[in-house]
C-alpha cells in the first residue's frame, strides 16, 4: 500500500496497469530479467486469470535469481502451475534460441542486478540492445514492451542512453515508443513502453 502518492510512487505504478491491459487478451509473457521473481508472479496471475494454456518464460542468467523466484512463488502463490511457466537459465539476448508458445504479447525488462546479489553481475548495454532489438521482431502485432531502466548507478546510465538511442531511430510507423521518468527525483528509474502496431483486420470486401 502506497500512502503517500497512491497514484504514482513507484515506477509499478505506470507498468502494471499497462502490463494488465495487455494481458486482457490471451497471449504468453517473457520476463526478460526474472530476478526474484516478483513481476514475474505479478505476471503469473494475469496470465492465470485467461485461464489458457499461454505462458510465462522467464530468463535470467543467475542460479541464484532462479532459485530466488522459484522460492518467491512457492511462499506467494502455493500450488502455482508449473506447467505455466519456463524458468530459461540463459541471457536474454538468446531469445532465438528457444520456442515460445502462442504469441508473446508482453515482453518485460527490469534491468540492473539482483537486489540482494552481486551488482557486477548487472544487466549490460550491448546484450541489452540485442536482446530489445530480438523482442522487438519477436514480439505479436499489438502487443508491447516494458522496459524499465535504472540510470542510478554508472552501467545502468550508459545502458538508459543507450536504449534511448536506439529505441528515438524506431520506425514510428511500426512502433509507438513512450519514455517515462520522475521529473524531481534524482536518477530514478526510467520506464519505456514500446507498442507494436496492430495487424489490419482482413479486408472483407474482396
Ligand atoms: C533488477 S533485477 C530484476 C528484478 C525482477 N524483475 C524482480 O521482480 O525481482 C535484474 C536481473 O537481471 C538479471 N540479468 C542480468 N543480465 C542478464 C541477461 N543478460 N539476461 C537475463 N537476465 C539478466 C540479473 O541477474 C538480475 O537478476
Amino acid at each position: 500500500m502506497r500512502k503517500d502518492f497512491p497514484l504514482f510512487q513507484t515506477h509499478l505504478d505506470f507498468v502494471r496497469p499497462f502490463w494488465e491491459k495487455i494481458l486482457d487478451q490471451e497471449g504468453s509473457v517473457i520476463d526478460a530479467t526474472l530476478g526474484n521473481g516478483k513481476d514475474a508472479l505479478f505476471l503469473y496471475r494475469l496470465i492465470r486469470k485467461n485461464q489458457s494454456d499461454a505462458k510465462l518464460y522467464a530468463f535470467d542468467i543467475q542460479d541464484l535469481a532462479l532459485e530466488k523466484a522459484k522460492e518467491h512463488f512457492d511462499s506467494e502463490e502455493p500450488g502455482w502451475l508449473e506447467e505455466s511457466v519456463v524458468f530459461f537459465k540463459a541471457s536474454h539476448d538468446r531469445f532465438e534460441d528457444f520456442q515460445f508458445n502462442h504469441p508473446v504479447v508482453l515482453i518485460v525488462y527490469n534491468l540492473g542486478f539482483l537486489p540482494g546479489g552481486d551488482k557486477l553481475k548487472t544487466t549490460m548495454r550491448k546484450t541489452t540492445l540485442d536482446s530489445l532489438e530480438s523482442a522487438l521482431s519477436l514480439i505479436a502485432p499489438g502487443g508491447m514492451v516494458s522496459l524499465t531502466c535504472y540510470p542510478g548507478h554508472e552501467e545502468g546510465a550508459e545502458e538508459e542512453k543507450a536504449v534511448y538511442e536506439f529505441l528515438k531511430i524506431c520506425p514510428k510507423d511500426t512502433f509507438s515508443i513512450t519514455r517515462h521518468e520522475f521529473v524531481n527525483r534524482l536518477k530514478a528509474p526510467v520506464v519505456y513502453f514500446i507498442q507494436k502496431k496492430c495487424q489490419k483486420a482482413p479486408d472483407s470486401t474482396t
